[in-house]
């Protein structure tokens, strides 16, 4: 039986990043429960993966980009039903050492690079789609935050980055734009609450990736759950934030953390 509270078939998604490991999993997700998802990323080419899934090349900090690809997905399946800001740039493992120094130090470029991706690229793409969507008169955006926007990094959960001597602090832009996003959500939500789009922001925790396994130890003892979230625990958040079964959510902040943020 399909839950009506719950059916997403037929339905249009966006997901930007959706070549990304959470990405790929929100894509294959939204599209074993019938959706039509169009993936917009900047490393994809266009193509198709089947009847449900189209990726287009897309820079969300680059509007004409992000029109062009909605056109398209406008002209071939209609307008959206759900947005998922999901593209974003975190210092990858191997950051030049400027990145994870200390504070006073940090990359002026840096923090523009990662302001642009995670700040600018969200807000283009619920203008963009989301114009689109009030216009149609309903919709649902995810803006996806992390725990980091909510609270400082701890950076000792970092611990094992210094084994030789490094310094490692979790940069400070990725902690800024992810928090900027709480407020965009909550401006959007009264915005567009007349026009039928709905607008949240769903907060993660750190997911499972094979990280190494002092990282897994030290970020484990400080959860209540006691380790990371496996990636697949996140789609029931964007599934509920989707359906009918969170039609009078707007404006919210769903915190999937495993509890890091209750203590
Ligand atoms: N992985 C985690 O532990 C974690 C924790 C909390 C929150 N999050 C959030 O979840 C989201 C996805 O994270 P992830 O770990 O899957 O990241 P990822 O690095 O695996 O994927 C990010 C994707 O975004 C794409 N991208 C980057 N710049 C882009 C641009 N300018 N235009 C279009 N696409 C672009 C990349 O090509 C990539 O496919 C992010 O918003 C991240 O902040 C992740």
């Amino acid at each position: 039986m399909t839950d009506p509270l719950f059916d997403l078939s037929g339905r249009i998604a966006v997901v930007t990043g959706g070549l990304g490991q959470m990405g790929a999993l929100y894509t294959a997700g939204l599209a074993e429960r019938g959706m039509r998802v169009a993936v917009f990323d900047v490393a994809a080419e266009a193509g198709a993966d089947g009847d449900l899934v189209r990726r287009y090349p897309v820079d969300v900090t680059d509007r004409a980009s992000i029109e062009d690809a909605t056109n398209a997905v406008i002209a071939d399946w209609g307008v959206p039903h759900l947005l998922v800001n999901n593209a974003a740039l975190d210092s990858p493992p191997d950051a030049p050492p400027e990145e994870v120094g200390p504070f006073e130090s940090y990359p002026e470029s840096s923090f523009d690079a990662v302001m642009d991706v995670n700040v600018k690229g969200v807000l283009l793409c619920c203008q963009v789609i989301g114009g689109h969507m009030a216009e149609a008169g309903r919709g649902s955006i995810v803006n996806v935050s992390s725990i980091y926007g909510l609270l400082s990094p701890q950076q000792d959960v970092y611990e094992f980055r210094r084994g030789g001597g490094e310094t490692f602090f979790k940069p400070v832009a990725y902690s800024v734009s992810k928090s900027a996003l709480l407020n965009l959500t909550r401006y959007l939500a009264t915005y567009w609450a007349k026009s039928g789009v709905r607008v949240n922001t769903l907060t993660l925790g750190g997911i499972f990736a094979e990280q190494p396994k002092e990282f897994l130890d030290a970020y484990g003892a400080r959860v209540p759950l006691g380790r990371m979230a496996n990636p697949e625990e996140a789609l029931g958040a964007v599934v509920f934030l989707a359906s009918e079964a969170s039609s009078y959510v707007t404006g919210a902040n769903l915190v999937v953390d495993g509890g890091w943020s209750a203590w």
